[in-house]
């Protein structure tokens, strides 16, 4: 599918991207190392990389930076989901045992400090003071998003409530990726302005169907358990649709009243009408709505393969099963 063709004209400075970010604990313990492979070695889908390595091939970037660029970004999105899996107690990720399900929390906060170092330090390495403002202002936006999510009590149904915390946790990255990549090629103000604007139209949309997964999705090939925010009492798009859509169903009012204990099988029997109504319909028709911004954002720009390849993600986007 897709998948393969948006890849391909970027296949070769992956490489180089993998290489540099394996590379990244020798020298240092080899338990630290052993873990980075690890988490590398488990896969994932690579799509900030790819993002910013496209932006920036496509507005003639010098290579080299972009690679260190591309290996920042991923792997600031691995510390963030080290430390995120932790949190959240998640024992699976890419299919994979998480660090947490078997080391300690020191060892694994640690870990995930290390990689936030070696990412800023990559960061640094492009020699653009700029692009590491914004990547500290990034990370500050995604642990603020975070923590502000861990405060306030769950069970919040309110859409401004949901929209900050998607571009907190993930639109924030795309943007910095898309954005970062422009601000290292040699373009204005005004394209540099309209790659933030791309990815941060693809990072909503990536987690709105993020959050569909999470209820139509197939764990296997998701990699991690599905259904789980809802249990967790997150709530997501396609819930505040069926809440707006059926706010006499019991259950939806006993979620609003938010008695947190004695209702895993009201959430487990909501989670079931969610999947079953057209709340999941009406969350991708939005996700839809940023594809088609993220596209116009795009329209300006040098027509050739990397735009072909960047039309091509961001369908992806949508289409996508994992
Ligand atoms: C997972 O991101 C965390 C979110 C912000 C939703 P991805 O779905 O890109 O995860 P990987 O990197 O492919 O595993
Ligand atoms: C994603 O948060 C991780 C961050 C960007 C901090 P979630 O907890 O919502 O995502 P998954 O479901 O673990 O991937
Ligand atoms: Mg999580
Ligand atoms: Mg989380």
């Amino acid at each position: 599918m897709s998948t393969v063709t948006f890849f391909t004209p970027v296949q070769e400075e992956m490489q180089q991207v993998e290489e540099l970010m394996r590379t990244q604990a020798d020298e240092h313990h080899p338990e630290l190392r052993a873990a980075l492979h690890h988490l590398l070695g488990a896969g994932g889908k690579r799509i900030r990389p790819t993002l910013g390595l496209l932006v920036g091939n496509m507005l003639g970037a010098d290579p080299r930076k972009l690679i260190t660029l591309a290996a920042a970004v991923e792997l600031l999105h691995t510390a963030t989901l080290v430390h995120d899996d932790l949190i959240d107690g998640a024992l699976l990720r890419r299919g994979n045992p998480t660090l947490n399900a078997r080391w300690s929390p020191a060892t694994t906060v640690l870990t995930g400090d290390f990689i936030f170092a070696r990412a800023a330090k990559l960061a640094a390495e492009t020699n653009c003071l700029p692009l590491m403002r914004l990547f500290a202002e990034t990370l500050a936006i995604i642990v603020s998003g975070e923590l502000t999510q861990l405060f306030t009590s769950h069970g919040i149904a309110s859409r401004e409530n949901y929209d900050q915390r998607i571009f907190a946790k993930t639109a924030s990255l795309f943007e910095m990726s898309a954005r970062a990549a422009a601000m290292i090629s040699p373009v204005d103000e005004a394209t540099v302005a309209a790659m933030q604007d791309f990815g941060y139209q693809l990072g909503m949309a990536f987690q709105i169907v993020d959050d569909i997964l999470d209820f139509n999705g197939e764990q296997a090939e998701v990699g991690k358990p599905v259904g789980s925010d809802l249990l967790q009492g997150l709530i997501t798009l396609p819930t505040l649709h069926y809440i707006e859509d059926y706010p006499d169903d019991p259950d939806v009012q006993a979620l609003l009243e938010g008695n947190t204990d004695a209702n895993r099988d009201m959430r487990l029997r909501l989670v079931q009408s969610i999947r079953k109504s057209d709340a999941i319909s009406r969350s991708l028709n939005e996700a839809e709505k940023y594809v088609a911004e993220a596209l116009r954002a795009l329209a300006d720009m040098p027509a050739g393969t990397e735009r072909q390849a960047l039309e091509d993600l961001t369908r992806y986007i949508v289409d996508r099963r994992v």
